[in-house]
Parts: C-alpha cells; structure tokens; sequence
C-alpha cells in the first residue's frame, strides 16, 4: 500500500478553510471539489494510456490516449458524493459506480447498504472517493469488494487520513492488491468517538447540512 500526502500551498490553503468551523456548506462544498481536483491530478498518475497515432495541423505523431477498459470512479454514499465533480472533471470518461456504506457511530462497525457497480471489473482501474479515512473499516470494505470483483489496482482518495486508519488498512489488506491512498493530508489521530483530530467535523454534514 502506497500513501501520498499531497505537499501543495494550494491544497494546504484550501485544506485549512475546510477545516474551518466558520466555513459555510456552500463554500465547503465548492473548496471540497476544487480540492479533489488537485488531488486528482496526482492520484491518476498511473492512469493507463496507450499510443495513439493523430494529424496535428503540422504532421502525423504518436501521442497518447486513455484504453478501455475506462476507469472506473466508486463514490462511497453519502459524503463520497461532494467528491466526484471534482474527479470526473479530470476523467470525463470515466464511469461511475456507487457503493452506499455506513458507519455505526457506537460500534464502529460498516455495512454495505447498496452497491451499484459492474460484477466483473477484471482489468479495471479505480478510484474510490471518501473524504475521511477514519478508523479504515470503511475504505477496506471498499477495497476488498472491488479487488474480489477483479478491479486492476485501486487508488483511494480522501481529503483527510487518521494514522490509525491507514495502520489498520496496511494490517488487513493484502499486501498483493496493488492499493494507493491519496490525501490532502494525515492528521494527529482518532478521539473516542471516531472523529479525526483535528479534522474536519463530519464531511457528510458539512458537505450536505445536517440531517
Ligand atoms: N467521518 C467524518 O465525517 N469525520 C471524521 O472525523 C471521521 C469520520
């Protein structure tokens, strides 16, 4: 398992008006998506591409050109969600799929509620969005259900990561899934009740109001 924390004045500005109190879901949601933008530029650095033969006004060249099969982007409900503008807006083509998952807040524990994706990635590449690895059960549901369907690698990208999280995920996840989680950034740790310290709040609630 690769971990990029993303070093970038424009994710660390953006990063520190989100985790502001004071900041408005309006604005949230806006910094959210041109966050995962930035993130996403790296996170598909490995995005497959092959050889493709154009005319430029000038002369024939070789340049290059996403394959099939496209990738494939895995939102995880509800919070996910804010993210994927700000991905899809780098991979138009991508196609989207949907994994509806969540967490107990006494337990900690996670539940599938809804899934809405091919059976058979084989060869696929993808990229689950969730903005908060937390204690990581999440994120490791995720990623074992799409490596049993086949996917190629996957790339996981949040805004924010506990190191307890990304400790228990390095322990549970086999070491052959060729697994990478892109983050804004790795914060101090978990508190009693789950929340990332000092974090965010809670993405969902912040993202889409309190419900
Ligand atoms: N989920 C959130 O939305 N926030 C946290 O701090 C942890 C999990």
């Amino acid at each position: 398992m690769r971990v990029l924390e993303i070093d970038h004045p424009l994710v660390a500005h953006k990063l520190t008006v989100l985790r502001n109190r004071d900041t408005h879901s309006s604005v949230f949601r806006q910094l959210a998506d041109e966050l995962v933008t930035l993130l996403a530029y790296e996170a598909t650095r490995n995005v497959a591409v092959a050889p493709a033969e154009i005319q430029t006004p000038v002369s024939p060249m070789t340049g290059h050109r996403l394959t099939n099969p496209k990738p494939m982007v895995v939102p995880i409900l509800r919070a996910g969600l804010g993210m994927l503008d700000g991905l899809t807006r780098l991979l138009p083509t991508a196609e989207v799929g949907f994994l509806g998952m969540v967490r107990n807040d006494e337990t900690l524990e996670v539940t599938t509620y809804a899934n809405r994706l091919p059976d058979d990635l084989s060869g696929r590449q993808c990229f689950v969005l969730d903005p908060m690895l937390a204690t990581g059960h999440t994120l490791i549901a995720a990623v074992e259900y799409l490596h049993e369907r086949g996917a190629r690698d996957i790339t996981c990208v949040t805004l924010l990561c506990a190191p307890e999280g990304l400790k228990t995920m390095e322990e549970q996840i086999d070491p052959s899934i060729d697994l990478t989680i892109v983050t804004a950034a790795i914060d101090e740790k978990l508190n009693e009740k789950g929340y990332i310290v000092p974090g965010l709040g809670d993405a969902g609630d912040r993202l889409f109001g309190v419900v």
